[in-house]
């Protein structure tokens, strides 16, 4: 459930044993899961990943994977995915572990079997904690359908806007667009003193108070 500490687990992964979340220490995490290694769709998702790998982490986002898959076949479709990576001229290295969860004991305490999608097989879940491991976003996506990395970034971007600012996210906003405050953000006394607030804000309707792009 959104707010909730994310659950613990201890992990075998291409990159080692650790203990999620408490290894990935005080930063952003993305644990995503996917229905089974070599598929087409789970490979273009982590291809995907791989290639916007520097962008997560200049957000302070740590990446991990996670499928029903045992850690040998994640082993082998980590070089098959390198090996593309390296022909189509981008990083050959996927930085972020792919783990196993072959007995499906992690998978269940996340809720990432849905039944009438695979009784074995993860759905596509996306799990958004934050740096003090609460789980701030959850999105389950069907087999056949691969997810919008971009938009788990926007996600990624706007959550941590909201918590920063203390102000709310408006629909289909961007990076860099206006927001929307919590509150009424100033007093008629307010703006008599520093009328130059009216620039900095504007009202849509009766109680949508925007604050302009670039305003702090
Ligand atoms: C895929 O990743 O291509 C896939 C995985 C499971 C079921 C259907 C498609």
């Amino acid at each position: 459930m959104l707010g909730e500490s994310a659950p613990s687990f201890n992990a075998n992964s291409t990159n080692g044993t650790f203990e999620f979340p408490k290894d990935f220490g005080n930063s952003w995490k993305i644990l995503l899961s996917h229905p089974k290694d070599f598929t087409p769709v789970c490979t273009s998702e982590i291809l995907q990943l791989a290639q916007m790998q520097s962008e997560f982490e200049e957000l302070g986002v740590k990446l991990a994977i996670i499928s029903t898959d045992k850690l040998d076949s994640h082993f082998e479709w980590k070089q098959l995915m390198e090996d593309i990576l390296v022909e189509s001229g981008h990083s050959n290295k996927i930085e972020f572990p792919l783990i196993e969860d072959d007995n499906a004991r992690i998978s269940n305490k996340y809720g990432m079997l849905h039944a009438w999608e695979s009784p074995t097989r993860d759905v596509r879940g996306v799990f958004i904690i934050n740096p003090q491991n609460k789980i701030k976003s959850i999105n389950f996506y069907p087999l056949n359908i691969g997810r919008n990395m971009e938009e788990i970034k926007r996600v990624v971007v706007a959550l941590q806007t909201s918590e920063r600012d203390q102000v709310l996210i408006p629909v289909n906003w961007e990076e860099g667009d206006d927001v929307l405050m919590k509150y009424v953000p100033y007093t008629e006394q307010e703006l008599a003193a520093n009328p130059d607030l009216e620039n900095q804000y504007y009202k849509v309707g009766v109680n949508m108070w925007y604050k302009k792009k670039g305003m702090k």
